[in-house]
């Protein structure tokens, strides 16, 4: 750990797929094998007690980030360091996803949906201790404990991201994964989750990792925002920054596409179509193609990461030194 401050160090983290097809046809077709570079080369620190968020348009690699760190997938390079929880245990991740239906086993009752890492970690040493956990988890979210004999079927998309949120507080983590977990939501729903969200940060001390294509709904909840482009990060600064002074062309044309109800085509023409495949990313920087800005390095060399102004790091060629 460089710093005792940081809860996640992550250095120089690249994952690659093997999307080959069979053996046997790609003898046939006289294929080579491929490879996909879902994330390259990305390093981000997460403080204690802070948010980061992880932002970018889909296929960029986000979730391919949550996974990496919840320990879902092993990383292909590079390093994933935890800080010590404060019981001087490994720091564990809990994540909470985009869709609260599909990670809720339907036919299980709430009760037990919540109990179940609760006795899994050996948390609690009575039924009683265990329900009255589970009753406590309930209203920390915003429910009843009456609610632990239903099904979670019989909630909303709302109250179902909320029972999942407690499920995922039952073992105790400091550090949360969180991927898209409002994208599924009406906006007004959205913010109260969001709100649910922060409130918990504050009361429990917890850590984010909080992962959204939507920067308009980090902005309130990040201290931090990584911007990812194809699998690298382009742009990283303090909240603030990055939306007083963005620097990197993508990070600016992000910013302009903040979904806008009365023109709600507008971000695809202004971003010029859709991301390229990283099956086969544009060589030099991979945003030159859609780049207002590009010049011929652009299309030459890969930017490196560098200081950025007024703090944080940034790639690109054009952005100012
Ligand atoms: N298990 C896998 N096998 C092969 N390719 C994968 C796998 N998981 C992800 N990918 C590819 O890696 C790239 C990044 O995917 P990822 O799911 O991390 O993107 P994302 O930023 O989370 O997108 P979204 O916003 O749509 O959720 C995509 O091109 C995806 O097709
Ligand atoms: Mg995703």
């Amino acid at each position: 750990m460089r710093s005792s401050q940081n809860a996640l160090e992550v250095d120089q983290l690249t994952r690659v797929f093997d999307v080959s097809t069979p053996w046997l046809n790609r003898m046939i077709e006289r294929k080579p094998k491929r490879y996909l570079h879902a994330v390259q080369d990305v390093t981000f620190i997460v403080q204690k007690g802070k948010c980061l968020a992880l932002v970018g348009e889909s296929g960029c690699g986000k979730s391919t980030v949550a996974r990496l760190v919840t320990g879902l997938y092993e990383p292909t390079e590079g390093a994933i360091v935890f800080a010590p929880a404060s019981d001087g245990k490994p720091m564990e991740a809990q994540m909470i996803f985009q869709d609260p239906h599909a990670s809720l086993n339907p036919r299980w009752r709430v009760g037990d949906i919540i109990a179940e890492p609760i006795r899994e970690f050996g948390l609690r040493d009575s039924p009683a201790a265990e329900s009255e956990r589970v009753a406590d988890l309930l209203k920390i979210v915003g429910l009843s404990p009456d609610d632990s004999r239903r099904y979670p079927h019989e909630f909303s998309g709302g109250q179902r991201q909320r029972i999942s949120i407690a499920r995922a507080l039952a073992s105790e983590p400091e550090f949360l994964v969180c991927d898209e977990p409002t994208s599924a939501l009406d906006v007004s729903v959205q913010a109260q989750i969001l709100n649910l969200m922060r409130k918990l940060q504050d009361e429990l001390g917890l850590t984010y990792l909080f992962i959204s294509h939507n920067l308009a709904v980090v902005r309130h909840m990040a201290d931090r925002i990584a911007v990812m482009y194809l699998g690298r990060i382009v742009e990283e600064a303090d909240t603030e920054a990055l939306f007083a002074n963005p620097q990197h062309p993508y990070t600016k044309l992000l910013l302009q596409t903040i979904p806008d109800v009365a023109s709600p085509n507008r971000d695809r023409a202004l971003m010029g179509g859709e991301p390229p495949s990283p099956l086969d990313p544009p060589k030099g920087c991979a945003f030159h193609p859609r780049c207002p800005l590009a010049a011929d390095i652009c299309s030459r060399d890969a930017p490196k990461s560098r200081e950025r102004q007024g703090g944080g790091v940034v790639a690109c060629h054009m952005a100012p030194l």
